[in-house]
């Protein structure tokens, strides 16, 4: 070898050593999931779920920002499968999404390794299975993601950290229930509420679930994993003290209870400032006409006495959430993932680029019940629509756009993929209109967004003057209320496929959703990543070679 390219080899190694930080590449976190199906009980009727590992939930992933995991998920159940990481926003990588528009399924018998980073994240996130209903029989677990060292954290480490998974639950089967929507009959009525797998009853013999040490304080991460039902949350005697929510510090308010949307997360503080004995965590469905509650037993170390059975009310109505939500604010001084604060990003100052209203709608066409978005309809087609994207064939499989950006009076909605064309960079305004009487809830993937109206009646362009433009919560997940609208803005720099959907899942599995297509205009590799090569090919695209696009 010459001295030339020796020179140049040490030049070359010193420049990636100086821009990928010389402590080297991110650590890594190795999992491997075994998913089968299992007996369980939680509600006394024994049933079908589906556990990682043995686990109902599943595990929980304990990472810190920038961590990279692994994740190889063996499918050992008969139908295909796949899980998808709810709020992490895999930066320049849909190919990790996990989404049936991004994703071939995992084969029964088969595996698959998820790679993906949480680059520039902190908070309490979820991962759940995007296929079929398989969200109903279980496979979802808690996603947190810590600090890095020497990253300020607005409040002091806590003495322990706990995952809280509420969710609505059904007692049938995930085929059953799929049977049901597949005929045209909506879900019904969930059959109870489970926390951490389990339907506690008041009075009954319950075992802990988690222990706290007098004086302490402690961090909950609570988010809301079920089906359809926004649940309150609350532990009795105790207040809880908001400090992230979906990836962001929030100004630090004291709440005695929570509405939890379906797909939410909330990350709380609670002191072990009461009498030493056992307290009750109650979550409880909201907006519903027949209540259902569950609790879990908190005790302290050294306590004596059993948690009062007298649970500590409910709230009732709407608005007291609505009002809730306009107490969420960002706090502008505190860092995120990054040491900078949040609140330099001036969302509020940038020039709106395009607004999309859109419509959740309805159709019993035909005794086949679909819901949709402006007139549309989602069907996932037998390519993910990234796949057919990135091999040039999208034109055999869908359109782009055939969904307006305003929404049209129809009868009937038309079943057929939904992909919308974005534009990589635009800033763009997105308007949930829901004219329904029943509570929505709608999820981004691969971004967070800026929270900025919830409000009830109808949307126009004046409605805008009420926005809150200074430090609404950078987030995932938005709640509409009956007859009410949510507005969003976010910038769309994340290129890749991305699903946006309605959390209450059986209007996702019949249709309520699309997917936001942002191309790298270069087809750079500084935007996107290649795909990878353990990405599983199916329908049109298999067996093709896995050429590189992007450079
Ligand atoms: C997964 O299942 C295989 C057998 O199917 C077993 O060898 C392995 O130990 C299991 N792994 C875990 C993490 O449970
Ligand atoms: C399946 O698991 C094996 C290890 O058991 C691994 O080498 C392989 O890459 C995995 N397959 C995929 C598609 O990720
Ligand atoms: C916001 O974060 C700052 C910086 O970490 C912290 O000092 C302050 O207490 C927080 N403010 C509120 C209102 O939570
Ligand atoms: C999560 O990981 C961090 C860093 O490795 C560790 O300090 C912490 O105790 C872990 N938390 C839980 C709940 O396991
Ligand atoms: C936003 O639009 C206004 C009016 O069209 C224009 O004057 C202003 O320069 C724009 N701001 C930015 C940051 O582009
Ligand atoms: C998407 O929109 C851009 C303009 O914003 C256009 O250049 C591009 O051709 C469109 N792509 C498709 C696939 O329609």
């Amino acid at each position: 070898m010459g001295s030339e390219v020796i020179l140049k080899l040490v030049v070359c190694f010193l420049v990636g050593a100086l821009t990928h930080g010389v402590r080297g590449e991110d650590p890594y976190l190795f999992f491997t999931w075994n998913v089968t199906y299992g007996t369980i009980s939680p509600l006394g009727v024994p049933q079908q779920a589906i556990l990682i590992n043995g686990q109902f939930p599943g595990p929980n992933i304990n990472s810190t920002t920038n961590n990279n995991v692994v994740v190889n998920v063996f499918n050992h159940l008969d139908e295909p499968f796949l899980l998808t990481w709810s709020g992490i926003q895999q930066r320049k990588n849909s190919w990790q999404d996990g989404m049936p528009g991004t994703n071939c399924p995992i084969p029964p018998g088969t595996n698959f390794t998820y790679h993906f980073q949480v680059k520039d994240q902190i908070g309490s996130y979820i991962y759940y299975p995007s296929t079929a209903m398989h969200r109903a029989a279980g496979g979802f677990g808690g996603l947190g993601v810590n600090s890095r060292p020497l990253i300020p954290v607005p409040y002091d480490e806590p003495a322990d950290d706990y995952t809280v998974l509420i969710g609505d639950w059904y007692t049938k089967s995930h085929k059953e229930l799929r049977g049901f929507l597949d005929s045209g009959r909506p879900l019904g009525r969930p059959d109870g509420v489970l926390i951490n797998g389990k339907a506690g009853k008041v009075g009954a013999k319950q075992e802990p679930l988690f222990t706290m040490e007098p004086g302490k304080t402690y961090r909950y991460r609570i988010c809301n994993v079920g089906l359809k039902a926004s649940l309150n949350f609350r532990i009795q005697g105790h207040e809880m003290k908001l400090v992230e929510m979906e990836g962001s510090h929030t100004i630090q308010n004291m709440y005695d209870s929570l509405d939890v949307h379906n797909g939410q997360c909330f990350t709380v503080l609670v002191t072990a400032d009461q009498a030493p004995k056992d307290y009750y965590i109650v979550a409880s469905t909201r907006f519903l006409k027949e209540v259902q509650t569950s609790t879990a037993i908190i005790s302290y170390s050294n306590g004596k006495g059993e948690a009062s059975p007298e649970l500590p009310p409910a709230p009732v109505g709407w608005a007291w959430s609505l009002n809730q939500f306009r107490t969420f604010r960002w706090n502008l001084t505190a860092s995120a993932a990054r040491p900078n604060p949040q609140g330099s990003y001036h969302y509020g100052a940038i020039n709106i680029t395009r607004t999309i209203r859109l419509v959740n709608s309805v159709s019993r066409a035909n005794g086949k019940l679909r819901y949709g978005f402006n007139g549309v309809s989602h069907t996932d087609p037998a390519t993910p629509l990234k796949l057919v994207e990135y091999f040039n064939m999208a034109d055999k499989v869908f359109k782009y756009d055939v969904m307006k950006d305003e929404p049209e009076k129809v009868t009937d909605l038309s079943v057929q993929p939904n992909v919308v064309n974005m534009t990589f960079r635009n800033f763009v305004e997105i308007i949930f209109e829901n004219h329904e009487k029943s509570i929505q809830s709608y999820h981004l993937d691969g971004y967070s967004f800026f929270a900025v109206a919830i409000e009830p009646g109808t949307w126009s362009p004046e409605k805008r003057m009420n926005y809150n433009l200074l430090d609404a919560i950078s987030r995932h997940t938005i709640q509409v209320f009956p007859k009410s609208w949510a507005a969003i803005l976010l910038t769309f720099d994340n290129a890749g496929m991305w699903n946006i959907r309605s959390e209450i899942w059986e209007r996702t599995y019949l249709g309520e959703q699309l997917y936001a297509s942002i191309l790298s205009p270069e087809k750079s590799l500084r935007d996107e990543y290649n795909i990878p090569e353990n990405t599983l090919l199916c329908g049109i695209v298999q067996g093709l070679p896995k050429t590189n696009s992007y450079t």
